[in-house]
């Protein structure tokens, strides 16, 4: 309680790890709330938290209810998870992909995110994943950074043509990705340009944070 009161002035980092993918991975009270950081970004929580909230709103909280089937690849302390579950109050499956079964000890620990029911966390690199999974998702929200760093993979054909198989007719895909130089609009567009066929439609909502620009992709046909 004291370290949460604290925190309104300064962040009290309650635990840190070094990390090879991450560089370092810390706990930290921040203006009141839980977060989990890597070394240069915020994973968890706090902003990170704010953006995804920012998609998920945009795809209509009313519709995300109703889905049977929610891919998150990216998991890290799971804020994304936790506003499914308690603010949208989502029932159906949610299967969380995370690289790092660190991150996942933190996420329970810290977390709290092996008390959710409908959750079921697979250890594996995110790619790996979407080339092996049976299943179509009604969403897939796709939030894979290492620290500051977005795999290439994301953005490569192969990637784009698997993930937009694996969505269900109608279904979304959300995904986050930070813009730090001029070099990563051009790949945007050229993320959007390989999806814009007449089975999928896709919109951005630009710079939400300063550096995060959200593409939210549905099939349609
Ligand atoms: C920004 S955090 C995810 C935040 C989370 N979606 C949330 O709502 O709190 C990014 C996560 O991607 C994970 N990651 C990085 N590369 C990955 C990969 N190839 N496959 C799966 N997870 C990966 C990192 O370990 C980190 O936990």
């Amino acid at each position: 309680m004291l370290k949460k009161l604290l925190s309104y002035l300064i962040p009290v980092i309650v635990y840190q790890k070094k990390s090879r993918l991450s560089r370092t991975l810390e706990v930290t009270w921040a203006n009141g709330e839980l977060v989990l950081d890597s070394k240069n970004t915020n994973y968890s929580y706090g902003s990170l938290q704010r953006i995804l909230r920012k998609g998920l709103k945009s795809i209509g909280f009313q519709n995300i209810v109703h889905m049977e089937s929610i891919l998150v690849l990216g998991v890290a302390g799971g804020s994304v998870i936790k506003t499914l579950t308690e603010e949208i109050q989502y029932k159906g499956k949610i299967t969380g992909v995370e690289i790092d079964p660190d991150i996942i000890t933190i996420a329970n620990d810290y977390f709290k995110l092996n008390e959710i029911p409908n959750l079921s966390i697979v250890i594996d690199d995110a790619f790996e994943f979407v080339l092996k999974t049976k299943e179509k998702y009604d969403l897939i929200i796709i939030d894979i950074f290492q620290d500051t760093n977005m795999p290439t993979f994301l953005f490569e054909k192969f990637f784009i043509d698997r993930s937009g198989f694996l969505l269900k007719m109608n279904g979304y895909i959300l995904f986050n990705t930070m813009i730090l130089k001029e070099s990563g609009n051009k790949r945007n567009m050229e993320y959007i340009q390989a999806f814009e066929t007449t089975e999928f439609h896709c919109r951005t909502i630009p710079r939400v944070e300063q550096h995060n620009e959200l593409i939210v992709v549905q099939k349609i046909a």
